[in-house]
């Protein structure tokens, strides 16, 4: 059963948050579903409601600080032992603490101390939400593999009319029996997942890239390291942040791209190439500064190698997954590009879309496989379109198993 949570084991985090009140209904439910939880709350919380009430729910022992007379190293034990850090309701103040790495009680202490997945509700004054700062360290947890669940839009404490109401409770338990229920279904896999663009240098201070953030294919890699696969993420150039458990290798060129995908070929069992990889390369790239003189220049460019033909020959029964980044025509050059590269299936993409593409953290997208089916997939955030790929990818393995719709 899906909402099913008997032999897991959630760290609820409650932080200072007029909405404090509403973690006890979220206590209620995961208990509920069979989970075990410990709660932990910060010394604000505790302005809004009292250990009693989740010690008494929990059936637990609540955990308010770090210094106690206990003999175990509390943020150390707690941080090894649960399946999901779950913190809801939290603040501003707790989601820029541990953006940056501030651990000064226990609450920020244990999350910097395990492997746990990490989920936040945040809630706060509308003012609050939209600020810079809060987005910016949003972005930065985001990029940590932080899955964060948006406020909602409604009435405030204040008595304003913004965004800033902590997500529904059905929306973040939703989020929980997803996460929590999900299988590892892929466990014994190696995915290797290409990110990025690739700069083609020109001289030693120019280069030749694309508008390629990275942002799909860390996000794919951050996917598959949670379904329980080893993943190796091959990356262009990023300002991403590795996702943990994820071995990455940063590369700069195509062919360094190249080299670093052939070097963990042999131990690859499904490979994901989300890389914008540039198709061509300057032909002589110049040892020194080009200077300016006032004359016309021209660029001498050349393909650079085909990462997939070479792969090909030798794929034997692996898995081999691309992406197809298109301005015009995408379901017939997205097509092309599936046969010609003799691939299972092709992720294609209009990147003149509104709401998909480079950069951006939605992504509008289309599931081609080898048989020519296609699912489209609506506008979701590049961690959903993820789940949704690995999703495709499982269920055309197993139907090729099945002997139902060989893969190639
Ligand atoms: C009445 C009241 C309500 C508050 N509600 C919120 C809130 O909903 N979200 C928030 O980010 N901060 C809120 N704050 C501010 C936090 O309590 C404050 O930033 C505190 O330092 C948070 O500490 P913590 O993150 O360690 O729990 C509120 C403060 C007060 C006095």
């Amino acid at each position: 059963m899906k909402d099913d949570l008997r032999g897991k084991h959630i760290l609820l985090g409650v932080t200072g948050s007029i909405a404090a009140y509403k973690s006890v209904l979220i206590l209620r439910r995961l208990v509920q579903a069979g989970a075990q939880v410990t709660v932990v709350m910060t010394s604000s919380a505790q302005q809004f409601i009292t250990p009693l009430t989740f010690q008494v729910l929990s059936r637990r022992p609540v955990y308010t600080s770090l210094f106690d007379s206990s003999e175990e190293i509390r943020h150390l034990t707690l941080a090894e032992q649960v399946d999901m850090i779950l913190i809801a309701p939290a603040t501003a103040n707790i989601i820029g603490k541990i953006a940056h790495g501030i651990a000064d009680d226990l609450l920020t202490t244990l999350v910097t101390a395990g492997p746990a997945p990490m989920v936040m509700a945040p809630a706060m004054d509308g003012e609050m939400w939209n600020h810079p700062v809060l987005q910016r360290n949003l972005s930065i947890l985001n990029g940590l593999g932080v899955q964060i669940i948006p406020p909602e839009e409604g009435p405030l404490a204040s008595g304003k009319e913004a965004t800033g109401r902590l997500a529904s409770e059905e929306k973040i338990l939703a989020v929980v029996f997803d996460r929590l229920g999900r299988k590892a279904d892929l466990k014994g896999e190696t995915v290797l997942v290409t990110a990025g663009p690739t700069q083609e240098p020109i001289d030693p201070v120019r280069y030749l890239t694309n508008r390629s953030s990275g942002k799909m294919g860390y996000a794919l890699a951050r996917a598959a390291q949670w379904r329980g696969a080893r993943v190796i993420l091959v990356s262009g150039p990023t300002h991403l942040p590795c996702p943990a458990g994820v071995e990455r290798i940063l590369v700069r060129t195509a062919e360094e791209m190249r080299d670093a995908v052939l070097g963990h070929w042999a131990a690859t069992t499904l490979l994901i190439m989300a890389a914008a990889v540039a198709d061509y390369r300057p032909r002589h790239p110049a040892g020194r500064k080009i200077k300016k003189d006032g004359s016309d220049f021209f660029l001498e460019l050349e393909p650079t190698p085909d990462i997939l033909a070479e792969l090909r020959a030798q794929r034997g029964s692996r898995i081999l997954v691309g992406f197809a980044a298109e301005t015009e025509d995408l379901d017939r050059q997205a097509r092309t590009k599936l046969e010609r590269k003799g691939l299972d299936m092709i992720v294609a993409n209009d990147v003149t879309q509104e709401g998909a593409g480079f950069d951006l953290d939605t992504n509008i997208v289309t599931l081609i496989d080898a048989h020519g089916e296609t699912v489209a997939l609506p506008r979701l955030s590049k961690a959903e379109t993820a789940e949704r790929i690995l999703d495709r990818i499982i269920e055309l393995k197993s139907r090729s198993k099945a002997g139902d719709h060989p893969l190639r």
